[in-house]
């Protein structure tokens, strides 16, 4: 995990607002995250700023209980090192905003991870990400995305009418302590 940190750091210098942590996901986050993923049946998992791979490897690991993983990550040296980390692993390298464009024929379930930090990032890349979002959750019966925030904030409002937050537990154990949010239809 220490020789991720160098890439990610590189990263947060370059575009501090991007990356919007001052450390990836620790264990106990990445656990809480993937139990939560795992609470229902998954169907297509795609992981959104997926960075160092923290949650990643937790999600490869129960690869099996989902028709299929995909990780989205924009900072290219993440991108990079998530490439030789996980090189069976479709990866895509740029903005998360093109999991609207992605064809998921026959896919009705559907979950989404996300790291994105949301709050933080430029209004063009939130206005992107919220439409793409609005847009797959219309398309797919069963939609759920798992978030973490920090500070217990809502990570961003409701991109649609039709989905809503519901706020989980918080992980004292992260640095800073992490709380995850569900968005769902209604
Ligand atoms: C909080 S960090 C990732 C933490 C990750 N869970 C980990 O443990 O390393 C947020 C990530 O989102 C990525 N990111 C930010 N905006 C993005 C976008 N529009 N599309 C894809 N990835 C993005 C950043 O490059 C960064 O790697």
């Amino acid at each position: 995990m220490k020789r991720d940190l160098m890439p990610f750091w590189q990263a947060l210098l370059r575009d501090p607002r991007r990356i919007g942590a001052i450390a990836p996901a620790g264990r106990a986050l990445c656990s809480a995250m993937v139990r939560e993923v795992l609470g229902r049946p998954p169907g297509l998992v795609i992981e959104l700023g997926a960075g160092t791979g923290a949650i990643t490897r937790g999600l490869l690991e129960a690869r099996e209980q989902m028709s299929g993983l995909i990780a989205f990550e924009k900072a290219p040296e993440l991108a990079a090192c998530l490439q030789r980390k996980f090189p069976g692993l479709t990866i895509h390298p740029g903005c998360a905003s093109a999991v609207g464009q992605l064809q998921l024929p026959g896919e009705n379930t559907l979950t989404l991870v996300s790291s994105l930090p949301f709050r933080s990032l430029p209004s063009g890349d939130r206005h992107r990400l919220s439409d793409a979002i609005a847009k797959l959750s219309a398309a797919t019966p069963h939609f759920r995305l798992i978030q973490y925030s920090y500070f217990g904030k809502l990570p961003f409002p409701s991109p649609a009418k039709h989905l809503a937050w519901r706020r989980k537990h918080t992980v004292i154990r992260n640095l800073p302590p992490a709380t995850l949010w569900v968005l769902e239809k209604t």
